[in-house]
């Protein structure tokens, strides 16, 4: 699932992201996220943030010092960015996951 993040650019979060325990290692989760991120470009998204291993993500172009220097309550190593497009580089901005996922 992405879910639209409150950001001063188009920022979605990437999460949960669930295979079937009997379908995974198949490279449906990969297939699914490729989708996901190629259908984010095409509509123009900025920045897709996951919150997750780096061992996984990063073969998505996932990157944790993408995501240095904005303010998030889960900010740290396991927080990755995806910037899908250039933008002006920006600290000390504030990025929050949709409320449903704060009252977790
Ligand atoms: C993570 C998940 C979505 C991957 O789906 P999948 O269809 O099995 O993934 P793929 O077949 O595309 O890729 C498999 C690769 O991912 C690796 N992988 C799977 N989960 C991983 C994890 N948590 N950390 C690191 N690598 C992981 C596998 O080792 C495998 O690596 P390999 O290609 O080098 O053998 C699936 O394992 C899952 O649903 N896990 C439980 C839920 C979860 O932890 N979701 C992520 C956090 S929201």
């Amino acid at each position: 699932m992405f879910s639209r993040m409150t950001a001063p650019f188009r920022a979605l979060g990437l999460s949960p992201v669930s295979v079937a325990p009997e379908y995974q290692r198949r490279g449906v989760g990969a297939a699914l996220i490729k989708a996901g991120l190629a259908l984010a470009k095409e509509q123009g998204w900025d920045v897709v943030f996951v919150l997750g291993d780096p061992a996984y993500y990063e073969r998505f172009g996932f990157r944790a010092e993408l995501a240095q220097g904005f303010i998030s309550p889960f900010a740290g190593p396991h927080l990755l960015a995806l910037f899908l497009k250039e933008l002006p580089r920006t600290t000390n901005v504030q990025i929050d996951y949709a409320p449903a996922f704060a009252a977790l």
